[in-house]
Formats: structure tokens, sequence, C-alpha cells
């Protein structure tokens, strides 16, 4: 083996580097983008609408072939040879759970992705109860998901990107639409989890509270990567890239997760 070349062991989670794309009609979305995201990090990916995080995100598993640069996944690049792999190792909740359940009922839901990898009969069965009990859903394995709630189904999808035991898990606003009760379950079942987490979110207070390290992208670059009470304590910077804090909430004061 390439001395040169780290090994899956050691590799980060996440190396993006140099990543550059423009949309077919020529609208340019990144521009050089570098990210490392080390073995068990939890870091929220802020930016403002069109800053192109969900553009990165897409790259992510492969969804978007890079225009230029190169994507990794603990060591692995994202090319299309290694698809079926990368998207084994890639677990992306998308913003709507509508996107990804597509099945009779949760349990197949949740199923499908471990399926198509292959696994069968109990091994599968005992995958997929661990994912549902992972997000408190293993009640509802029999239920047909359009009758769930949103929050509900929020849970389901990321169920689904549990069962397939992921390097990295990508979440889209994890948090939009759910109640303040489901958002903080929520908040607890991340934080129960010994994954890799990247978590594109507007929800200022919820990167605090789930993520010690946050990046700002704008205008297609990473133009802030620090601790995510620093970031948001600098105001200028914060004004700067159109994220501003709920009325009267002082990172100063807020919770800080352990890393
Ligand atoms: N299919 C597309 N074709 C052309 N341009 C696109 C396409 N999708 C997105 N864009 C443009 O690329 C830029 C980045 O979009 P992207 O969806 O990545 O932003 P975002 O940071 O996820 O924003 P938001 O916070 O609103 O979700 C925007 O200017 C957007 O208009
Ligand atoms: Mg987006």
């Amino acid at each position: 083996m390439d001395p040169v070349t780290s090994s899956p062991d050691d590799a980060p989670s996440l190396e993006v580097s140099g990543l550059a794309y423009a949309y077919p009609d020529g609208h340019q979305a990144l521009f050089g983008v570098n990210l490392t995201v080390g073995r068990g990090e939890r870091v929220a990916l802020l930016g403002p609408n069109g800053a192109g995080k969900t553009t990165l995100v897409l790259h992510l598993n492969g969804i978007l072939d890079a225009g230029s640069g190169t994507v990794r996944v603990a060591g692995l690049p994202v090319a299309k040879r290694n698809l079926a792999e990368i998207r084994r190792r890639v677990g992306i909740v998308f913003q709507d759970p509508d996107d990804q359940l597509f099945m009779p009922t949760v349990r197949e839901d949740v199923a499908f992705g471990p399926a198509s990898a292959g696994l069968r009969g109990p091994e599968l069965e005992e995958r997929v109860l661990r994912a549902l009990k992972q997000v408190g859903m293993e009640e509802y394995a029999a239920r047909p998901p359009h009758h769930l709630s949103f929050g509900q189904r929020r849970r389901v999808a990321v169920a689904t990107v549990l069962a397939m035991e992921p390097e990295i898990l990508v979440l889209d606003e994890p948090s939009s639409n759910l109640d303040p009760a489901s958002r903080r379950e929520l908040a607890d079942i991340l934080r129960s989890l010994d994954v890799t987490v990247l978590m594109v979110t507007h929800d200022l207070p919820y990167a605090l509270e789930l993520c010690p390290r946050a990046v700002i992208l704008s205008e297609g670059v990473i133009a802030a990567d620090d601790r995510t009470r620093d970031l948001m304590c600098d105001g200028k910077l914060m004004r700067s890239h159109r994220l501003e804090l709920p009325f009267g909430f002082d990172p100063r004061s807020a919770g800080v997760p352990s890393a």
C-alpha cells in the first residue's frame, strides 16, 4: 500500500479539498471548499440562504460530481467506481423526510439500505430494530410512513441512515418543522450516537448545543472555522454572513456540548 495514502483506520471521516462546482446552467455555487472533519467530531455547517451548503452536501455521497477538487470519506475518494461503498459510509438525512421514505412500512424503509447492501434474515431484522430503537420508533415498525407525523417521519429518516452504520451522518436542517419536544429528543438522539456528524442548520442555538465546532460557508467558500461559541460571539463575523442569533439568545451563557 502506498505509505502516503492514509489507511481508512486513521483517515479523517471527511476531507474536502479544493472543491469547486458550477451547475449545468453555469451558476457557480462552490469556489474551492476545504474542510476536514475528524472521526467522531460533530460539526455545524452554517451559512446564509444560497451559500452552497446543500450543494456541498450533495457532493459528499456523489449525487453531484465534483467540477474540480476532491472529496474523501475515511480515505476513500468519492468517485463513480466507489459509489456503492461511499453511499454506505455517508448517511444523508435530507430536509424533507418524504424524499427518503417510499416503502409501504417503516420496517421496509429502514431495511431497504442494508438489504441492498446484502444483509438478510435475522441479521437484517436485528439491524432494523436497532436503528428504530436508537430513534425511539421501534413500536412503529409495521406502520406506513405516510401515517406518521412529520417529526416521527424525520426520526424514521434518521433510522434509515443509521441502519447503514455510516462513517458520517450528514443532516440538512434536522430541527426544521419539529416541535420543541421533538427538537430536543432529536438532539438527545444525535448526542447519544457514536458517529461523525456534519449538520447543516439555520438553528444556531441547536448548532451550539450539539456541535463543538462550526464552519461558515459563504458565497461558496469556507469563511470561518472555529469553536461554535467563539464564532457566535463574533458579532461582526456573524453579521457579515447574515447569521442572526434569536432575540435574547446569548451564546456566552448557553450550555456547550462536551466534544
Ligand atoms: N439546480 C440548480 N441549478 C442552478 N443553480 C442552482 C441549482 N441549485 C442551487 N443553485 C444555486 O446554487 C447556489 C447554492 O445553492 P444551495 O442550495 O447549495 O444553497 P444553500 O446554502 O443550501 O441555501 P439554503 O440555506 O437556502 O438551503 C444558489 O445560488 C442557488 O441558486
Ligand atoms: Mg440548502
